[in-house]
């Protein structure tokens, strides 16, 4: 059932690939936008989907192809353009091709969006979301990455799996990268409010760390097992944009693991996802979650391992 539109909300997608398409439709499927403007370098590809898209709204939801100046007044811009990973590719391997496109169109997006929220989903998603905000001259709080909320989505699904529960009975989050170097907090993850360990002996589950070594390794290779099969990621990433998209347009104060700019776990200047506030603003820092020694160094390491691609960038 299509939620209440905000009214006058525009938001533009950039890049109808396979992950802009599937969010553009997933937007225009929620109800909460009142137009949607795609853009992309293949103009044909771009009217083409805004075309299939009308002849889905079942809301007043219009969808118009368009151009750099039709960001203007977008309450949000999410850029899914670049080159998408390919079976046998890491995230960081397309880091050098996308920081270059994002540094040649996300200066057009400000001169006419200068107000807008950018959301950025192109990966590797943490460096070019450090790379969107050197771009755009924005404040802090209006730019953000996806970062790891595919991750925690995926984690809570596969723990769902494995105790055969829904997911959302599962209070879990995946932060730091989004990428190899991300980190489950299972020191933090509870089920129906219990403590995944004790849940465990409340179920007579077995709690071994193998189990959870087991579960976290399908989360983090999800990607490559799907383009593997299918060339591509594309429903989990438009459901995860539209978690923060509804939080944003909804002014929620929703936390979500989003990836942002700042100083974390003792590297300067990078971008990383840990839980961070959501509202009608952008995104706002919330009280630093408290690690365990382990999840603390792998979260060291994956701050390390971002900021080591941001300087072979030279950003
Ligand atoms: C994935 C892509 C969006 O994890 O990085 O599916």
């Amino acid at each position: 059932m299509a939620e209440s539109i905000s009214k006058g909300v525009k938001i533009v997608v950039i890049g109808v690939g396979s992950v802009g398409s599937a969010t553009a439709y997933t937007l225009l499927l929620s109800g909460i936008v009142s137009e949607i403007v795609l853009i992309d370098v293949n103009k044909d590809k771009a009217e083409g989907e805004s075309m299939d898209l009308n002849h889905a709204a079942s809301s007043d939801t219009k969808s118009r192809a368009g151009d750099y100046p039709d960001c203007a007044d977008a309450a949000i811009v999410i850029v899914t353009c670049g080159i998408n990973q390919k079976h046998g590719q890491t995230r960081m391997d397309l880091a050098a091709k996308n920081a270059a496109i994002m540094q040649d169109i996300i200066p057009n997006v400000a001169k006419y969006a200068p107000d807008t929220i950018l959301l950025i989903a192109t990966n590797p998603v943490d460096v070019l979301t450090y790379v969107s905000y050197k771009a755009s001259g924005f404040p802090l709080n209006r730019v953000l990455g996806s970062g790891t909320v595919l991750d925690t989505a995926r984690l809570k699904y596969i723990l769902g799996e494995h105790f055969d529960i829904s997911p959302d009975s599962v209070d879990a989050c995946v932060i730091g990268e989004h990428g190899d170097s991300g980190v489950p907090v299972w020191s933090l993850t509870s089920i129906d409010g219990m403590k995944l360990r004790d849940y465990c002996e409340s179920k007579n589950h077995s709690h071994d760390d193998a189990i959870y070594h087991k579960i976290f390794e399908q989360t983090r290779d999800a990607a490559y097992d799907i383009i593997k099969r299918k060339g591509y990621t594309s429903y989990g990433i438009a459901a995860g944009l539209l978690r923060i998209v509804k939080a944003i347009l909804g002014d929620t104060n929703t936390k979500l693991t989003v990836s942002t700019v700042g100083d974390y776990y003792g590297v300067e200047n990078i971008a990383i996802s840990v839980p961070m506030k959501l509202n009608k603003s952008g995104v706002h820092p919330t009280d630093q979650i408290p690690l365990d020694e382990k999840e603390t160094e792998l979260m060291k390491k994956s701050s390390r391992q971002i900021k080591s691609a941001l300087k072979n960038l030279k950003v």
